[in-house]
């Protein structure tokens, strides 16, 4: 059975064959088709057409530390693989939880190295208008724009959330094992300005 054993060793030739060519769409430097840029977050600075200037905010938008706390549903997740909250951790009524799992009972307004508890100011789910979580990038991108669902902020006032808030800020701090946003906030915002000051452009609903 010596052929079983070094069988691990036909699996990456085998999944290189099945991907063929298309292999090397994968590589972040290459040029993506527009129809797999959800999924290419790395190579969303790649991006030169003006259609592709929400591509980088997406990205942000769709890593974990910010889509565990905009679900579009009433459960915060947890992790880099965003699963739902333990001790059956709801949304509540006004976003900061249920009578007994109140939010700020456990989230401080820091970190909590000793506990692993993540905190920062006003920690609370963002309300179900501002869930984002499995929506393509048109419809987060409409979405996020919309002013009767992001609490009445136009393009400016957005641009200012994410440059400001603390539970932005947060993302890039995020205390204990878990993952920073990336890219850098600074180039983040960058990107975003790009973004806004070309229009705030959506990305067709093809995508
Ligand atoms: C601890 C929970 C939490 C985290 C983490 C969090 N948010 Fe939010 N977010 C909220 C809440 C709550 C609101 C509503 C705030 C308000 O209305 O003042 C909000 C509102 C927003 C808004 C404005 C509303 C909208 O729909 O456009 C944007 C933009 C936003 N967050 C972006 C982010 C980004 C980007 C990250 C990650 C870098 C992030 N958030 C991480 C809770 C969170
Ligand atoms: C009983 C205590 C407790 C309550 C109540 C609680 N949390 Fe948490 N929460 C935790 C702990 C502990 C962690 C860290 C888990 C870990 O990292 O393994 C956590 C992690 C999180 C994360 C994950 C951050 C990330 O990106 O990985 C989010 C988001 C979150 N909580 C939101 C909320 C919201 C919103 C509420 C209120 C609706 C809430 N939590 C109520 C204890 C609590």
């Amino acid at each position: 059975m010596r052929w079983l054993r070094s069988f691990p060793n036909f699996l990456p030739v085998v999944a290189a064959l099945a991907i063929g060519g298309a292999g090397f769409l994968l590589q972040p430097s290459a040029h993506i088709s527009p129809q797999s840029a959800p999924v290419q977050v790395a190579a969303a600075h790649a991006a030169a057409p003006s259609g592709d200037l929400f591509a980088p905010v997406a990205a942000v938008l769709r890593h974990p530390r910010c889509m565990n706390c905009h679900p579009r549903d009433d459960r915060p997740r947890q992790g880099d693989d965003r699963h739902p909250h333990l001790q059956n951790v709801v949304r509540g009524e006004d976003n900061l939880g249920f009578v007994n799992a109140r939010c700020t009972a456990c989230h401080r307004d820091e970190n909590n190295n000793f506990s692993g508890v993540p905190g920062a100011p006003n920690w609370h789910l963002a309300p179900l208008s501002m869930g984002w979580n499995g929506l393509g990038d048109a419809d987060l991108c409409t979405t996020l724009k919309d002013e009767s669902k992001n609490g009445g902020k136009d393009i400016a006032a957005l641009v200012e959330h994410m440059e400001k808030d603390a539970l932005v800020l947060w993302g890039w701090a995020p205390g204990g094992d878990r993952t920073p946003v990336t890219p850098p906030h600074p180039e983040f915002i960058t990107q975003l300005k790009a973004w806004a000051d070309a229009g705030a452009p959506c990305p067709t609903a093809a995508k």
